[in-house]
């Protein structure tokens, strides 16, 4: 676990002697704490380009920021956002403190571009995400059918 507390933070858990008994719980409320579920990618209509989408559950007392997306399979990922029906590049996404950022079909999205190979149902796709604060997480996508959408639907 590597967490970054704001050195001021630090100094004054010190002061209270707090940090003689930090065995990582209770002073865990100031980081973001991340989770990933719901992470899919439709198999690729197209050779070049595919499509993922997953939830970031954060049980933390802070925000977070998703950055940037790196994917053996592709040389380049981005992160989507879609307004008004049109979909534009976002440099970042908020995760929100005890909150969830969401990337589903028609909404935020992960776009894979340049594929160096064409993912196909029944397989995974190992997805690295980044953070703002938290460090990486490592997602393994499973590739499901163009047309499948999740139960909990659009
Ligand atoms: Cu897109």
């Amino acid at each position: 676990m590597r967490r970054t507390a704001p050195a001021a933070l630090l100094a004054v858990a010190l002061a209270a002697g707090l940090l003689a008994g930090c065995g990582g719980s209770g002073s865990g409320d100031v980081n973001a704490r991340l989770a990933v579920s719901s992470a899919y990618m439709p198999q690729p209509v197209s050779a070049s380009m595919a499509a993922g989408f997953l939830t970031i559950v954060n049980d933390g007392g802070a925000k977070d920021e998703l950055t940037s997306v790196t994917s053996d399979i592709a040389g380049d990922v981005t992160v989507h956002e879609t307004v008004g029906g049109a979909m534009r590049e976002v440099q970042r996404l908020t995760v929100p403190a005890h909150g969830r950022l969401v990337l589903a079909s028609g909404g935020n999205h992960l776009m894979f571009e340049d594929l160096k190979r064409r993912p196909r149902q029944g397989q995974t796709v190992a997805v690295e995400l980044h953070f703002a604060a938290s460090g990486p997480v490592t997602v393994e996508m499973p590739v499901k059918p163009a047309t499948y959408t999740p139960a909990t639907g659009h």
